[in-house]
């Protein structure tokens, strides 16, 4: 079978696709025929060995699959070649298969295509998490979603409206500004591209002032960091929530006497580690995620998909700050 592999520490220009043995399945364990491979910010840092992670080499990236079951481990119930699966694998989904712990598995519900289905538990996955479990989010409260046209920022535009709150997006171009206002934001911050100054600071924590109003975000949405972070914070409510989930811009060091004034939280997002500390919380989270799908309120936005031999465009693209919604490598 075919996969992309990173061989050496570097950019997506180092992976190369090769032929190498298909898996079998351990005890507690199946064997997925993938049929599609959604790409995140995390496969941009863990094939140049900046992610939490370290994969021993050589290592697929590929955070998340789609596919159905082709052979089953000893002891694994509740499973049936054929079943249509999707799961959060961390790193090894760019291959045509893929072995994982049964206990890892969701059921796609029919009607639900596959390869869009590839695109939902990294980041809607992560943005439940956030706005329910970290957020507190109720109906009628403000949301700020920073990087709000990537794949995790998209999904927290759509869910926080799900949630029946009012969504301010902030994005860096004109493009991503209306892919924001298709997925239901509200109104759109367009950004510069740091470093800032103390000026240029200033003025875009009052851009974002003025786009949430007097009373403030309830829930600044940060999954881009650096420059942004600060200016989102001047722009909290009165007992908001910060939610602290992605850095693909820096990480912040933020000045404290900022959540005095606010009486506000800095909160830590770390999906990942919840799902594994909690599996039952988040498989009921994913229950309602496949509930809102159906229900209308939210579908993965997939902007372009890749044939396996082409991933490492896709990882490029993310990291070059070019995509829009999610990017997704499709098998044969
Ligand atoms: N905490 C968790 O549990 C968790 C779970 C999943 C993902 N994450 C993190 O969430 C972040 C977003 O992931 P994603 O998969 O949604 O990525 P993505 O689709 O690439 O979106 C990231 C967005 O960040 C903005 N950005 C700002 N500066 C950037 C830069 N220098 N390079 C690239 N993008 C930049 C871009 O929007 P603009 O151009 O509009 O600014 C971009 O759309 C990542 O940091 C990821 O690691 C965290």
């Amino acid at each position: 079978m075919k996969a992309v592999l990173s061989k050496v520490v570097g950019g997506p220009e180092t992976l190369v696709v090769e032929d190498i043995d298909p898996p079998s399945p351990g005890p507690g364990e199946v064997v997925i025929d993938v049929a599609a491979c959604a790409i995140n910010f995390p496969d941009t840092l863990i094939i140049r060995d900046l992610y939490q992670f370290k994969p021993p080499r050589p290592f697929s990236p590929g955070g998340e699959i789609s596919g159905t079951v082709a052979a089953l481990g000893e002891g694994v119930s509740g499973w049936r070649v054929g079943d249509r699966v999707i799961a959060g694998v961390g790193s090894g989904g760019l291959r045509e298969q893929v072995t994982i712990a049964a206990a890892r598995l969701f059921k796609v519900p029919e009607g639900i295509d596959l390869v869009q289905a590839s695109a939902l538990l990294m980041t809607y996955g992560t943005t439940i998490h956030a706005l329910k479990d970290r957020g507190d989010i109720a109906a009628g409260q403000t949301v700020l979603v920073l990087g709000a046209a990537g794949g995790v920022g998209l999904s927290g535009v759509e869910l926080a409206k799900a949630y029946g709150c009012r969504v301010v997006a902030a994005v860096s171009s004109e493009e991503k500004a209306q892919v924001a206002r298709e997925a239901g934001a509200d109104e759109v911050v367009t950004y510069g591209r740091p470093p800032f100054d103390k000026d240029q600071s200033k003025a875009l924590a009052q851009q974002f002032k003025d786009s949430v109003g007097p009373e403030g975000a309830d829930i600044v949405y940060d999954i881009v960091g650096g420059d942004y972070s600060e200016p989102a914070l001047r722009a909290i409510a009165w007992e908001g929530r910060f939610l602290v989930v992605g850095f693909p811009a820096g990480i912040a060091r933020m000045p404290l006497n900022l959540t005095l004034l606010k009486s506000c939280d800095i909160r830590g997002v770390f999906w990942g580690a919840f799902a594994a500390r909690e599996p039952q919380r988040n498989a009921a989270n994913i229950a309602e995620l496949f509930d809102l799908w159906r229900a209308g309120k939210i579908a993965p936005r997939i902007s372009e998909t890749y044939p396996l031999a082409r991933a490492h465009e896709a990882i490029a693209k993310l990291e070059n700050r070019e995509a829009v919604g999610k990017l997704v490598v499709t098998m044969d």
